[in-house]
């Protein structure tokens, strides 16, 4: 029979890779706890309407790659593409804006998007996503970068860059669209089919269209940066001096437009040229009018996302992390001592501490072959003669070095040695 396999694009992420990811969430939820960001997880599946009305019905990812269907009720279901929209709705939903002390918000897992997949690209992928609302101050624009860059120092990443642009806000848009939309007109027809349609519904996403033909069409068209409000001028000015003044590196990239149609003002990006393709491990900005475009109060949100999958590709380039090791394996010869070996592993077990054993009863030759393979530093081996003088043999993985040691009292003792094992 055929076996069956996983869903195109969607990874399992198996035991030989988790320490990556176990590392990479520890790390982030230590810097973003310490800056004021607390926990929060949303159902994977929403309310279609929520991505159409939150990310924009013209984006390429409410177009083209949408996880959506109806359910047995006839509901119009999606499986998230992204998180902020349904961190809003959260928001929004449990009336937190009530809450004094929590304003920021974290995220951690999975997204869909029904891209075609390749290195760094997947239709199940994880972001490390963080929200925070209520606040207009440039200042908390800078310090969000900020703590993204430290994060990313924290993992010793090398080789990245934070690309910022501004937006502006609707007003400055509707008068930058008219620019585009001449400039486009030029050159209608030949553009991709999306680009042409797009210069009547969203012209700014032609920016972010991947046909290499738009883009170059596109090298000589004003930008929005030029033409911003003296408001927004003046906000991106101040994120940038904050930046500047906490030694954050950064470039102004003009022609980065973003994904999503919620943004304005701030947005930004970490960048990789050690990806392929796919160079954008991050990203995120301001985006003002989403929550009130969601039915809920008229308050501003900033955030960002980091893809999860890129950035362990990154790190593990050139490095290597030791799997964990088991601290104890049991070993032992015959059905009593087998039967004495199970009872110590449940305790060793009990007392907190990793412990192994063999069930098939294999010789003690490959007993040993196998704790060394599972990286055991102790190894107990239990005999027919020790086990009737009520003893077992110690044995130091890492010296070699073994000792008679008494059963009675025996957990409590590798509990002693395995803390001075890390010390
Ligand atoms: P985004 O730029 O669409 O932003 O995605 C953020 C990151 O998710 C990307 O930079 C990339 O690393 C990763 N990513 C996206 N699609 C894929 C994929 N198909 N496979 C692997 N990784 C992928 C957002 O999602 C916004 N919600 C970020 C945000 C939060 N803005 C404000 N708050």
């Amino acid at each position: 029979m055929e076996p069956i396999q996983a869903v195109k694009g969607m990874n399992d992420i198996l035991p030989a890779e988790i320490v990556w990811w176990q590392r990479v969430e520890e790390a982030a939820r230590a810097i973003l706890e310490t800056f004021g960001y607390r926990e929060i997880r949303t159902p994977v599946l929403e309310k279609l309407d929520l991505f159409v009305r939150g990310i924009g019905e013209s984006t390429d990812v409410v177009e083209k790659e949408m996880y959506a269907f109806t359910d047995r009720h006839g509901d119009w279901l999606a499986l998230r593409p992204e998180a902020t929209a349904s961190v809003v709705r959260a928001y929004i939903q449990h009336n937190l804006q009530a809450d004094p002390v929590c304003q920021k918000f974290y995220t951690i897992g999975p997204m869909f998007r029904y891209e075609r997949p390749q290195k760094g690209r997947y239709r199940q992928f994880h972001q490390i996503n963080a929200e925070a609302f209520g606040m207009d101050d440039p200042m908390l624009d800078a310090e969000i970068m900020h703590m993204l860059r430290l994060f990313l120092e924290r993992l010793g990443l090398a080789g990245v860059s934070l690309n910022i642009n501004s937006l502006g806000c609707p007003e400055c848009r509707k008068s930058y669209r008219d620019t585009l939309v001449k400039y486009l007109e030029v050159h209608a027809g030949q553009f991709c089919p999306d680009c042409e349609r797009r210069r009547s519904t969203n012209p700014l996403r032609a920016f972010d269209c991947k046909v290499e033909r738009c883009q170059q069409l596109l090298s000589d068209a004003p930008v929005l940066l030029e033409s911003i409000c003296p408001d927004c001028a003046a906000h991106f000015g101040a994120v940038k001096r904050y930046l500047e003044e906490m030694n954050t590196p950064f470039a102004v990239n003009p022609r980065m437009v973003r994904g999503l149609d919620y943004y304005m003002r701030t947005t930004f990006e970490i960048i990789t040229d050690r990806l392929g393709a796919q160079n954008a491990v991050g990203g995120g900005g301001r985006y003002n009018g989403l929550m009130r475009d969601l039915g809920g109060p008229d308050l501003p949100g900033i955030g960002f996302a980091i893809g999860m999958e890129r950035l362990i590709l990154l790190l593990q380039q050139g490095n290597s992390i030791q799997g964990r090791r088991a601290h104890v394996f049991v070993a032992a010869l015959g059905e009593a001592a087998r039967h004495r070996g199970f009872l110590l592993t449940q305790e060793l077990r009990a007392l907190g501490m990793e412990a192994e054993m063999d069930y098939e009863g294999r010789s003690l030759k490959s007993q040993m072959r196998r704790a060394d393979k599972v990286g055991a530093s102790r190894v107990i081996i239990l005999g027919e003669n020790e086990m009737a003088r009520g003893e077992a043999q110690l044995r130091n993985m890492t010296d070699k070095s073994q000792t008679l040691v008494p059963l009675d009292g025996l957990a409590g003792e590798l509990k002693r040695l395995a803390g001075e094992d890390l010390k």
